[in-house]
């Protein structure tokens, strides 16, 4: 199992000497990464756009714009400093509508993405083939309603595109480990029954149709202060989830996990983001299928929340990467 994992924010990082992971220079960040987790995940520069420079920029405005050549730098910095830390390396994501040159796409016709979306997978899974062995495939594919969501990948492919993904990235590489990755879906009959009740479905008909899928993420973003479809699901509701999708032969991970406490008076929010990481990790862990818990972040010196919502305090560590009680609730459950 792997028990206490990372995201590494290289998108929201701070100056260089405080994120720079150059194995030569050990910084705050590098070092209680290297010390108290067993893995990484890429938080931004594994995804299409970061990774694929878009070039002609210069040319004639009426000329459709095309895709260039791949960057792989900066993704390789992180992929190798991980693995000279002997730190398991988790890929996301391959297709996530969100992260995706869309623009480019658009002007195309089904067709020209198919083949774009087929050639994006297989360059970016034969760069880190051997380095990379566990792939987010295909991210929050869901509406919340629990529909499929009209992105540019349904517009132009249709409902099939996942199924393709998949079976495109297991013939780039046969030993990796595929996934699927969503969020509001991590609780059986919780606030979010519509859109957890979907990902089911959706996974169990992949797995009914032979498609090479062997896991899922339920992303775990959650506010402490939530109320509605926004309040975080009870450890049992996570539980009965996890259950479900393993009884479909699937391994479940925890793939993004942070809990969000700024909307909470003051003095309960240590207690609360503590009492929620113990809690949900705890029920989880009961579950065979429960096959780690990965963070998004760890520190509150970089988070994606600040950066896309508001200021907040989500994770482990402070901004000063001391241990917040949150820290010992996680440890606590493992
Ligand atoms: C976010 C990253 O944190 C940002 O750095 C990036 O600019 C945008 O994506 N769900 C996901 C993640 O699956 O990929 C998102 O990460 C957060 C929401």
């Amino acid at each position: 199992l792997d028990p206490l994992v990372a995201s590494t924010s290289s998108r929201e990082a701070g100056a260089p000497d405080e994120f720079d992971i150059a194995p030569k220079i050990p910084t705050r960040y590098a070092r209680t990464l290297r010390h108290e987790f067993n893995a990484v995940v890429v938080e931004h520069h594994l995804k299409w756009a970061p990774l694929c420079v878009e070039t002609n920029i210069a040319g004639p405005a009426q000329e459709p714009r095309r895709l260039g050549r791949y960057d792989f730098h900066h993704a390789d910095a992180i992929v190798d400093w991980a693995i000279k830390h002997n730190m398991k390396v988790k890929g996301h994501v391959l297709v996530w509508h969100v992260t995706s040159p869309t623009e480019i796409l658009e002007e195309m016709t089904p067709e020209q993405v198919r083949e774009q979306l087929r050639r994006h997978i297989f360059t970016t899974m034969a760069h880190f083939r051997g380095r990379i062995k566990v792939w987010d495939v295909v991210n929050e594919a869901l509406a919340p309603d629990g529909s499929l969501a009209e992105n540019i990948f349904y517009r132009k492919l249709g409902p099939g595109y996942i199924e393709e993904c998949f079976r495109w990235a297991h013939e780039a590489d046969p030993d990796a480990m595929l996934l699927y990755n969503d969020n509001k879906v991590e609780g059986m009959n919780g606030p979010n029954k519509r859109k957890a009740d979907a990902f089911f479905h959706l996974l169990a008909g992949l797995v009914k149709n032979g498609v090479p899928i062997h896991g899922c993420g339920i992303q775990a973003h959650f506010n402490a202060a939530g109320t509605g479809r926004n309040r975080p699901p009870t450890p049992r509701m996570v539980k009965n989830q996890i259950h479900r999708l393993g009884n479909l032969g699937l391994k479940v991970n925890i793939s993004e996990m942070d809990v969000r406490v700024s909307q909470l008076p003051p003095n309960l929010r240590q207690i609360a983001q503590r009492q929620i990481y113990h809690d949900i990790v705890a029920a989880a862990l009961t579950e065979p299928a429960f096959d780690g818990i990965w963070l998004w972040g760890f520190t509150d010196r970089h988070t994606w929340v600040t950066h896309f919502y508001y200021d907040d305090e989500p994770l482990i560590f402070d901004e000063e990467y001391g241990r917040k009680e949150a820290y010992y609730g996680l440890r606590d459950a493992l």
